[in-house]
């Protein structure tokens, strides 16, 4: 007989028939001539009671099964007399398929922290909580997907491997296959000749500067994938390794980029209340009341536009005792940017126009000299969802900023030339998938919307 989710048995219209289902025991409970399991596959968040006859012949292999035991079962769907279930099986045939010993197994009945299912992570997408987590965020990647594609953007896949620093902010893990201690090289020559690339090589912190290229190309491009960042910042919004969506548009500027990363942030969070609805109210019962509301406000509601001097004035006269003082020129810190969006006006909000000396190198340089056409959009909870700018397509102005920034012109040769041959105004931005999750969830860890987080000490799994 073939295997039956347990999410389409849930979903049968009508019974009586027989199914065989294979999963994970939830619980156990035993009463007079009656077991009781609850089975869950990870398909859906429910689970399916299996009630096992002690005149069953299965019922002698009960003995050997507890939670967390892998189990397939064989019987009838019938309706379930119980509350909370349409249906139930009443099995005739088991197999145990793998035990799991009751004295060691960690995952009990009550509630764990956050911070000991961390410690377990091999096994924390078994709990409801982490199981929701990662069908939402499987959901979600789907949705970016969805997205580009209905609008006409080709996915590119970006090195990870790579020679130059996007953000020029020295936050690179070196990659090396040069033994820990190597010999000293002859005089004049590069400290990197005989490793495995010839030269300096790491892993990427974006795929822009390649997505720039791709987009003076085939006009309209994403990329999705894992970045890298050694910032020694131990914050529940940063990892050492996060995933990032950077689309880039040809023939576009920095509204067209609000536009656009606005338009993505309220297509996802639609697709994923729509497909996930199950999942996200488990997040909305037990990790934060007001979830569905702030949902609906940024799935509908216009965002918020402001340059970052007016940013800065509201911040300045809020009389707010903010940690970090703001002053023209100062970065906005998460305290401020969760003031503007939760406090203040209570809904997602853009800000653009930064001072150049706290942008990066390659943002276009606005006409009075002293902003670029960056944007960064903000939402609740989270702060800094997406990152992104209008690109300086001037060739001299931005031999300048290289120069400028104390990068080295001949790594990016490559990028320059796209200045070179048909240089054209173009934007994108990049968009955090963990703290996509984490405005979605009301998770406030960012180490608990990744599968296997790596952190600054974390190397676990
Ligand atoms: O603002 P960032 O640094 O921008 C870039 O990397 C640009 N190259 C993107 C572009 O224009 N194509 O990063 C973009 C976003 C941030 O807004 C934030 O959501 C996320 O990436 N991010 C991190 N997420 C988790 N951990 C970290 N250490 C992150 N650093 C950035
Ligand atoms: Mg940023």
């Amino acid at each position: 007989m073939q295997r039956t989710l347990i999410k389409a048995a849930l979903n049968r219209t009508t019974g009586m028939d027989r199914i065989l289902v294979k999963g994970w025991v939830r619980t156990r409970r035993d009463s007079k001539g009656f077991s009781f399991l609850e089975i869950n596959d990870g398909s859906c968040l429910k689970n399916i009671q299996v009630i096992v006859d002690e005149t069953a012949p299965a019922f002698s292999l009960l003995k050997d099964v507890g939670t967390g035991a892998a189990l397939e079962v064989a019987g009838t769907l019938v309706e379930s007399p119980g509350a909370g279930q349409k249906w139930e099986i009443k099995a005739s045939e088991l197999r145990l398929l793998g035990m799991a010993d009751p004295e060691t197994f960690p995952l009990q009945k009550k509630r764990h922290t956050d911070e000991f299912l961390r410690t377990i992570a091999h096994l924390r997408p078994r709990t409801n909580k982490y199981g929701a987590l990662f069908r939402i965020r499987s959901e979600a990647a789907f949705a970016v997907h969805h997205f580009f594609r209905d609008r006409g953007f080709f996915h590119l896949h970006t090195p990870i491997l790579t020679g130059s620093d996007c953000e020029g902010a020295g936050e690179m893990f070196r990659v090396s296959t040069l033994p820990l201690c190597p010999p000293a090289p002859p005089q004049g020559e590069s400290p990197f000749a005989e490793d495995f690339f010839g030269k300096e090589a790491s892993l990427t912190v974006s795929g822009q500067l390649e997505a720039e290229l791709f987009a003076c190309a085939l006009g309209n491009v994403y990329t999705f994938g894992p970045t890298f960042r050694a910032e020694n910042s131990n914050t529940p919004r940063h990892a050492a390794e996060f995933w990032m969506i950077e689309p880039e548009m040809a023939f576009a500027d920095i509204v067209d980029d609000m536009d656009l990363g606005e338009e993505l942030v309220k297509a996802m969070t639609r697709h994923v209340m729509e497909n996930c609805r199950e999942d996200l109210e488990l997040f909305a019962r037990f990790v934060d009341k007001g979830l569905l509301g702030s949902l609906d406000t940024i799935m509908t509601e216009a965002y918020v536009r402001l340059s970052y001097a007016e940013a800065v004035d509201i911040l300045r006269s809020s009389g707010r005792p903010f940690e970090f003082p703001v002053h023209f020129g100062a970065d906005l810190q998460t305290e401020h940017e969760r003031f503007l969006c939760e406090e203040h006006f209570k809904k997602p909000v853009i800000v653009y126009d930064y001072p150049r000396e706290i942008k990066a190198f390659y943002m276009r340089l606005n006409d009075d000299d002293k902003t670029v056409a960056a944007m960064d959009l903000l939402v609740p909870r989270v702060g800094e969802l997406i990152g992104g700018s209008q690109r300086e397509e001037r060739y001299a102005v931005l031999e300048r900023r290289i120069v400028e920034a104390g990068m080295r012109l001949d790594n990016y040769w490559w990028y320059l030339d796209a200045r070179r041959y048909g240089s054209v105004p173009h934007a994108g931005f990049g968009l955090g998938f963990e703290r996509f999750l984490m405005m979605l969830t009301g998770v406030t860890n960012i180490r608990d919307v990744i599968p296997f987080p790596r952190t600054p000490k974390h190397l676990e799994f």
